[in-house]
């Protein structure tokens, strides 16, 4: 994300300041900060919140409870970032140009927007480019994690799937199984570049494949990152607001 920051930023230095959305645990802004960047993590959920601010103690992170299509922060950010597909939470064409103008609300005029999601391939071919399992191990625990089944399947129309999710907690001897459904909107290439410009105030940098350059149209491609920034004005946009009487 520096990298991409430093390639697409006009001022090509390193960000001051960096918002993560839907940022759960707040990984990466908790990274940010670790490196002496000024970070902000905004969640709708007040035990991400909580365990975000508890985990980032100490650091220059700022932990805000929001909306991610309805913040108001006062203040622009050199980066902004959604990762791990967090934009699939947003169910309605109405909700995701929500969050693009609150982006654009939010991201400094030499700013970045850095939006992470699956790759469509996923969901739109046979053969899936990402795994739905996953193990994580910490502090003698392991936890197993299965993020959706077969007979999880896009409703054609709204294109949301109810995705089971089950995680299978092992501490010693003990194993406990937590089970949960999670609305998933699955938002397609085509229907991103439209909410952009439904929302007008940004365009599209650079489009990557995976988090080392990868083509988003390479067969290796595994996830669809877009690098967005602040739009540049049209020839004429001026001049019309500008002469009162006109249209
Ligand atoms: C997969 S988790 C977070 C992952 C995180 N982005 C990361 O990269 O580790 C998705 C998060 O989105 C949050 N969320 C869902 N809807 C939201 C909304 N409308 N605004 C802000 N956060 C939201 C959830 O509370 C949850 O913490």
């Amino acid at each position: 994300m520096l990298r991409w920051s430093a390639r697409h930023r006009t001022a090509r230095t390193p960000p001051r300041s960096v918002l993560e959305l839907a940022a759960g645990p707040a990984e990466h802004a908790r990274e940010f900060a670790a490196r002496g960047i000024e970070a902000t993590a905004l969640d709708l959920n007040p035990a991400m919140c909580a365990y975000a601010a508890e985990r980032g103690a100490g650091l220059p992170l700022r932990v805000v409870r929001g909306d991610m299509a309805a913040f108001r922060l006062g203040r622009r950010f050199d980066l902004i970032i959604t990762m791990l597909d967090s934009t699939a939470h947003l169910m309605t064409l109405d909700a995701i140009v929500a969050h693009l103008d609150r982006v654009a609300a939010h991201v400094a005029t030499d700013g970045v927007y850095v939006l992470e999601m699956s790759h469509p391939a996923d969901r739109l071919t046979a053969r899936s480019r990402s795994s739905n399992s996953w193990r994580v191990a910490r502090d003698g625990e392991q936890a197993d994690v299965r993020w959706g089944e077969p007979d999880d399947v896009l409703d054609p129309i709204t294109q949301i799937v109810a995705d089971h999710v089950t995680i299978t907690v092992t501490s010693g001897d003990a194993t406990r199984v937590i089970r949960g459904v999670v609305p998933y909107r699955f938002w397609t290439a085509t229907e991103l570049e439209a909410a952009i410009r439904l929302c007008g105030s940004l365009e599209i940098a650079a489009r990557y494949g995976d988090f080392a350059d990868v083509g988003v149209d390479d067969p290796a491609a595994w996830r669809l990152i877009t690098v967005l920034r602040p739009a540049a004005a049209q020839p004429g946009d001026q001049g019309v607001a500008a002469q009162p009487g006109i249209g």
